[in-house]
């Protein structure tokens, strides 16, 4: 097992090395804590935040503030794996200088190590200038949540040469602006293996078949805890929305028998300690 942080380096090494990045999401403190205590090399504080733990049903009325309030949350868990903050939707579209304050805030406040952002080639003067201010970026295109209501729904990108031709371009102005790593989601297979092949920093894959340099998840997606739509990107590793209804029913069969809490959970003074002496 590696020990000691991970580090930007070790992140852009693995494209030499062949090792595969993997990444998961986490939102607070507890799940970094468990997640920071495997070989997980990336905690993504993502922007489905707004999805999985507010229940919004997009992630588009996420807010800096709260992607800085989780963000220093994770941190105070994860002291082994590489933090990175999302930046939400209108915290970096409307210009180049709200981008780099922005990200100075995820770093500064938040304690993330990185960032990473949605959009190609419309965003590499913002990835250029926010990496010019010394902050390490993880690019995303493909199936950009952000985007939802251009896409008109959570679509597969890029089944076309057209389409396809505009991923590859977005890559390619990202890699050039100076991203450290690509998060490709929600694209076809080998348009992600010819991309992946091509760019010198690594790619990471959601959505994307099994041949970019790393894989990212939702962490509630792998552990069964999301009993909405699963997509079928999604493999469930655990069943853990299951595993928790049954420990809660039992608390309360239990709790209605008076055979929770036990002679073990319970308190006991010294005996007639607690009847008052009158003489
Ligand atoms: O917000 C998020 O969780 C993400 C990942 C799924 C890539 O952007």
């Amino acid at each position: 097992m590696d020990v000691g942080p991970v580090t930007v380096p070790d992140i852009l090494e693995r494209k030499i090395s062949g090792k595969k990045i993997t990444a998961l999401t986490a939102y607070d403190y507890s799940f970094a804590k468990l997640l920071d205590a495997t070989e997980i090399d990336i905690i993504l504080v993502g922007d489905s935040l707004g999805m999985v733990s507010l229940g919004h049903e997009n992630t588009l009325a996420v807010t800096l503030e709260k992607m800085i309030d989780h963000t220093q949350a994770v941190k105070r868990g994860a002291i082994r794996a590489l933090v990175v903050g999302d930046m939400p939707f209108m915290s970096y579209q409307v210009s180049v200088e709200q981008a780099v304050t922005n990200a100075g805030r995820l770093i500064q406040e938040g304690g993330a190590s990185a960032i990473k952002l949605e959009g190609g080639t419309f965003m590499a003067d913002r990835v250029q200038a926010i990496v010019h201010a010394g902050i390490p970026v993880i690019g995303h295109i493909g199936l950009t949540p952000q985007s939802v209501n251009q896409f008109g729904g959570y679509k597969v990108q890029g089944k076309n040469y057209f389409d396809s031709q505009k991923i590859r371009q977005d890559a390619n102005d990202l890699q050039n602006a100076g991203i450290f790593a690509l998060v490709m989601e929600g694209i076809p297979g080998e348009l992600a293996e010819e991309i992946t092949a091509k760019l010198k920093v690594p790619t990471i894959g959601i959505g994307a078949g099994n041949k970019c340099d790393g894989q990212i998840l939702v962490l509630h997606d792998l552990l069964g805890l999301n009993q909405n739509f699963v997509p079928k990107f999604v493999k469930q590793y655990a069943q853990l929305a299951d595993n928790l209804k049954n420990a809660v029913s039992e608390y309360i069969l239990e709790v209605r028998a008076e055979s929770f809490p036990g002679q073990e959970h319970t308190y006991r003074s010294k005996k007639g300690q607690l009847k008052q002496v009158n003489d």
